[in-house]
């Protein structure tokens, strides 16, 4: 029961009061498709809607979630759009596969992403932030949308490669940020695209990225092979390179593994930088909240975190994470196709059908939350992965393909966010509401200045 009378309700674009028309539709998802939804979808647990003779249907409901996700997760992939967006990123990784060939990648892969294994990658959790500290280092202010991005691909980077030369990270870093906002960006194609393949020619730019994107990676796998490290795990590469088959005992080729990399790469920057710019953003908007955890941070530094016990130090904080990806889920809307025709909830639903699970509806749903639009970390007080319990909180998906990453982001963005409050007071004086806008993850209508004033336990 949440008994406060007085809380943060931060932004959001409004909701419209019955379905959109089909042109508004189709232009607002592109746009920002958080501000396609009725009302009514806020109170519903299924609907359907139709533009242009393409039937769609919006699932909103954890037993709904539950069929597709786990129960029947079989029958629901993931469309030909997503394929033509992320082949050229994330190869024949885990991401894209599906069937008998998802399920060995996913049961070689998920030792290296168990907490305790991603423990060992803590040092490079806090190499990240604290480049991301000092390069914040004098300023009095921060673009801190673009500094978190930059922060969380060195994370990943550092974490799967310990590349410590900034030059190289800053090679593969620079790819990655242009395919996104270059050939990887949705366009209208995409939208009306039926197979993976479909309007090959405007798949050009995304072929030539991949040549470079591969080949990039590709030399870094390489050289760890010719130059492997000594006794003992010390980033995901030495990892994946070590992982073994438990049915057949093989290992992962040099293509598969760079496939791999690629794809923990793009799965796993943008979506942590903007799970840490949200959280920052509501911080400044709750200054309790933020002395608050300044506090808890200031108790247990996070120069000291060497295990994964040292994280139960902060236990504010990663409520905050996880209010934040209610409020924010970086993912926040899922798509699946049925491969036949099937029945959701007793619904009928034919084959081909676009499918979608969003997170940001389900999160705000009237049905399943208390004050659903407000930030009030403590409503997941006394539960440590909600993510798992099946019910209406999916910031990490759900059933057998959710986020392999889930623990890797969390406590990275607990030792980020750390850092920065031991050093920082946040705020922004802009009063313009930072409105949250849906493109496959959830960007910032615009990057807010945030003034950095030195903490003082800092
Ligand atoms: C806050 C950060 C993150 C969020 C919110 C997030 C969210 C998600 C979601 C919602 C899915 C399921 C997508 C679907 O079912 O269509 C997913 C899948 C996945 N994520 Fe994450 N993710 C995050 C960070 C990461 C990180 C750090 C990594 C790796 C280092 C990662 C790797 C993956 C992979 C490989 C998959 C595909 C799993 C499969 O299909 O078996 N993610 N993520």
């Amino acid at each position: 029961m949440l008994d406060r009378t007085s809380f943060v309700v931060p932004p959001a674009p409004p909701v419209h009061p019955t379905d959109l028309p089909p042109l508004k539709l189709l232009l607002g998802s592109i746009r920002n498709s958080l501000a396609i939804f009725p009302d009514y979808a806020f109170d519903t647990a299924f609907s359907r809607s139709k533009a242009f003779g393409v039937e769609s249907v919006l699932v909103n409901d954890p037993e709904g979630v539950r069929y597709m996700m786990a129960t029947n997760a079989a029958n629901f992939v993931r469309p030909g759009m997503t394929a033509r967006i992320m082949r050229a990123v994330v190869g024949q990784g885990v991401f894209l596969a599906e069937g008998g060939e998802w399920r060995r990648q996913r049961r070689l892969l998920s030792p290296p992403f168990s907490p305790r294994q991603v423990s060992i990658l803590f040092p490079h959790f806090i190499a990240a932030a604290n480049d991301l500290a000092d390069e914040l280092e004098g300023q009095a202010s921060a673009d801190l949308s673009d500094a978190y991005q930059v922060a969380a691909l060195n994370a990943v980077l550092r974490a799967l490669f310990s590349l410590p030369e900034q030059d190289e990270r800053s090679h593969i870093g620079g790819l990655v940020r242009r395919y996104i906002t270059g050939p990887g960006r949705p366009q209208l194609f995409d939208a009306f695209a039926t197979s993976e393949t479909s309007f090959a020619f405007t798949l050009g730019r995304r072929r030539s990225f991949q040549k470079r994107w591969f080949a990039a990676v590709d030399s870094l796998v390489i050289a760890r092979r010719s130059a492997p490290h000594g006794a003992g795990h010390r980033d995901l590469l030495d990892l994946l390179i070590a992982v073994r088959d438990p049915q057949t005992g093989e290992a992962l080729s040099d293509d598969e593994v760079r496939d791999q990399c690629a794809t923990m790469i793009f799965a796993g920057y943008e979506t942590t930088a903007r799970l840490l710019f949200w959280a920052s953003y509501l911080l400044t908007l709750d200054h309790c909240e933020q002395s608050r955890l300044r506090a808890e941070v200031a108790a247990f530094p996070p120069e000291r975190v060497t295990s994964l016990d040292d994280l139960n130090h902060w236990p504010r904080l990663r409520l905050v994470l996880l209010e934040t990806m209610r409020l924010y889920p970086p993912a926040p809307i899922l798509v699946r196709e049925p491969v036949e025709d099937d029945e959701i909830m007793g619904e009928p639903v034919r084959r081909g059908v676009q499918v979608y699970i969003a997170p940001w509806v389900l999160h705000r749903h009237r049905k399943h939350w208390q004050h659903p639009t407000a930030f009030m970390p403590e409503r997941f007080a006394g539960q440590s992965s909600p993510w798992t319990s099946g019910g209406a909180y999916m910031p990490f998906g759900a059933g057998p393909r959710i986020c392999i990453g889930a623990a890797f982001a969390i406590f990275e963005a607990q030792i980020v966010l750390a850092t920065i409050l031991n050093r920082y007071t946040l705020a922004i004086e802009d009063k313009r509401p930072v409105m949250p806008v849906g493109r496959l993850t959830i960007q910032p209508s615009y990057p807010p200045v945030f003034r950095l004033e030195k903490a003082r336990s800092g």
